[in-house]
């Protein structure tokens, strides 16, 4: 497949304007070209924060989780030291991916020919080879990639350039132990997974407003108070928040609510971090490209115990059979209709307020979408001499 050019980036940008009043949306090709998939994933995906897993989840020695990032496989693992280290969970001998799924280890032990690896990433073993003369394990060690604990959660990087998260975007870091202090010491009590045939962008945009929801969301604009809606863009990420939770509503059960508001915070690229009405409870909705048409999500739940009470069963059929259900309908007819000659771009709405009923969280995404396929093609005067690597289908999983 051709990557995309200088001359693609400069087309894909326009109509989008720096002032969301006077600006379109980005195009649809951006949405429905398998090349802009490739650029997603080199120019976006293997170059950002990408939420991994639950402190809670690390927080003891030798524990780890292994990922896919990027179509990368990755591993994280919390060192006897105390220390927070990733790697490419790839073995040095002849490739075999060491790690998989999550738990807790001594050592890293390959499983195709036993090489073992302590927690730091330094080769301890390797059978048979120890006798070789010319063989010297102290020069072998697994490739490392940034990881980074931040707001309660573990993020990993691909791109050993990138700043650390807390510099890009440590104000989000303050909102949300503003918001949710409890987050760190919340438990995973619960996964929803879905495989939606739309495309990433399609999911975010969708994420990043509100003007659909008092026409797609009843129960929603129930739930929270719209006149309080307001949505807030910062550097790298946006927030989404309104008073919520204070009477019978049609989306589920908030009278024994202690947290009494929506807060809502989406990180770039993918990362949508959530604390609804109830008890304790902080939620990820992770995005993830798996096709140009198709992305694959997950929303996980942390809350104060592992068994939830009956409030937040009935919270969580609610996400999962009518809000979810109705955004998935709309960003997989958003598709459909993007892939006919009768749609190009639209125009974003703005209301200079800040109101729910804006959409300038959308606009902020697509600068960001944008700044990130120049960054693709600016390195060199020539794109030819930026190839991107072969599509990657599946951006990021956690096992
Ligand atoms: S590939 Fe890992 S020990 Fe051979
Ligand atoms: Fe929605």
């Amino acid at each position: 497949m051709t990557p995309v050019t200088a001359e693609d980036v400069r087309r894909i940008g326009q109509g989008f304007h720096e002032d969301p009043a006077r600006s379109m949306s980005l195009r649809a090709e951006a949405y429905t070209d398998p090349r802009w998939l490739d650029a997603d994933v080199q120019g976006i995906f293997a170059r950002t924060w990408q939420w991994l897993c639950h402190v809670g989840k690390l927080r003891a020695p030798g524990s780890y989780v292994s990922a896919t990032v990027a179509g990368m496989p990755v591993a994280v693992v919390r060192g006897r030291d105390g220390g927070l280290r990733a790697f490419y969970n790839v073995c040095k001998h002849r490739a075999h991916e060491l790690l998989s799924g999550s738990g807790t280890t001594r050592n890293i032990v390959c499983p195709y020919h036993a090489w073992t690896y302590g927690l730091d990433g330094s080769l301890k073993a390797a059978r048979r080879a120890d006798r070789m003369e010319t063989f010297d394990k102290s020069e072998i060690c697994l490739d490392q990639v940034q990881v980074e604990e931040f707001g309660g959660m573990v993020y990993v990087n691909l791109d050993p350039s990138a700043a650390p998260l807390r510099q890009q975007a440590g104000d989000l870091a303050e909102d949300i132990a503003r918001w949710a202090p409890d987050v760190a010491d919340l438990t995973h009590a619960k996964r929803l997974t879905y495989d939606v045939a739309s495309n990433w962008k399609n999911v975010i945009d969708n994420f990043l407003e509100c003007y659909h929801c008092h026409v797609a969301h009843k129960e929603f604009v129930d739930l929270v108070d719209m006149d309080t809606y307001e949505v807030r863009t910062h550097g790298i990420w946006s927030s989404h928040f309104a008073e919520a939770g204070k009477h019978e509503n049609a989306a589920y059960d908030v009278s024994e609510a202690s947290v009494t508001e929506h807060a809502v915070w989406w990180l770039w690229p993918n990362t949508c971090l959530l604390r609804y009405p109830g008890r304790g409870n902080f939620m990820v909705f992770q995005v993830l490209p798996a096709g140009v048409d198709r992305t694959l999500e997950t929303w996980d739940f942390f809350l104060e115990t592992t068994e939830l009470e009956p409030a937040e069963e009935e919270s969580v059929r609610y996400i999962d059979d009518v809000l979810q259900q109705q955004d998935i309908a709309i960003v997989e007819s958003v598709q459909r209709g993007m892939a006919t000659p009768a749609y190009d771009q639209g125009r974003i709405v703005y209301d200079p307020a800040g109101s729910g009923l804006s959409e300038h969280g959308v606009h902020h995404f697509h600068g960001l979408v944008l700044d990130a396929y120049r960054s693709l093609v600016q390195p060199s005067e020539d794109p030819a001499d930026q190839p991107l690597r072969p599509a990657v289908r599946t951006a990021v999983r956690t096992a």
